[in-house]
């Protein structure tokens, strides 16, 4: 598992983020597309969070990795792995949890509308390692079907909105920063039109908006929590 000081650094403001909405430690929450990277992991680690743990993530080696650092973490909680995207792991979740969570997730849930299952598994098994162009070949290809493109946004703050209307959290946290991956590599699409999504969501649920506070987030308008209560 990568575990490099941004992980660490992005740990911390997730830390941050816990203290200032006072995340209930003894209860359940949701992780949306960890990937194999556990930054949300950390700020719970932090908060010493000793609740349920649900890790929503649709590629198997992804989830079997993030699953087996969850509980190699040294943290009393418990893990349940649900090898599903978002939408369809719904039937799978419990209602009413203390948050649901993730980080960067818009970009490549974006990407995913526009994949078969099989490609989905394909490309986010070695979405690390790959080689960045087949990252880029998809994004172009997106970038050059502006309706299919609209379409999967669509569909992404649908999906959010779904799971936020079914399982009714307290609280919802969303990141979706600027990425010196796609910086470094001359992407711009990515951020900008994940950027976009997160906006629609925090129009869709402007009422239970919450800004954020801590003093590491450098820009706040890439951080979204909402709190239901
Ligand atoms: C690479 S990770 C994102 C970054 C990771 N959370 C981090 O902090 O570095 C993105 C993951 O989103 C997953 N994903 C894509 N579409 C999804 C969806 N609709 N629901 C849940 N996960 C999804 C992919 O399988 C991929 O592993």
């Amino acid at each position: 598992m990568v575990n490099s000081n941004w992980n660490r650094y992005v740990g911390q403001v997730w830390f941050a983020n816990f203290l200032q909405l006072q995340l209930d430690r003894e209860k359940t929450v949701i992780e949306v597309a960890p990937g194999s990277v556990n930054k949300i992991g950390i700020g719970l680690g932090a908060c010493k969070f000793n609740g349920d743990i649900y890790l929503v993530e649709p590629c198997p080696p992804a989830l079997d990795e993030i699953a087996k650092a969850y509980r190699e973490y040294g943290c009393h909680w418990n893990i349940f792995p649900v090898n599903r995207t978002l939408e369809s792991g719904l039937p799978f979740l419990p209602k009413n949890p203390e948050a649901i969570l993730s980080n960067h997730p818009l970009d490549d849930m974006i990407l995913s509308k526009s994949l078969s299952d099989d490609e989905i598994r394909t490309l986010f098994t070695d979405h690390y390692e790959a080689p960045v162009e087949r990252t880029k070949i998809i994004w172009d290809a997106l970038m050059n079907k502006p309706i299919e493109l609209e379409r999967a946004k669509t569909a992404v703050v649908d999906e959010w909105a779904k799971a936020i209307d079914t399982l009714n959290p307290r609280l919802v946290v969303i990141s979706q920063y600027d990425s010196c991956f796609f910086r470094r590599n001359g992407m711009e699409a990515p951020d900008r039109e994940a950027y976009d999504v997160l906006s629609r969501l925090k129009d869709r649920f402007a009422d239970n908006h919450v800004p954020l506070k801590s003093k590491y987030i450098e820009d706040k308008s890439r951080w979204l929590a909402f709190k239901f209560e």
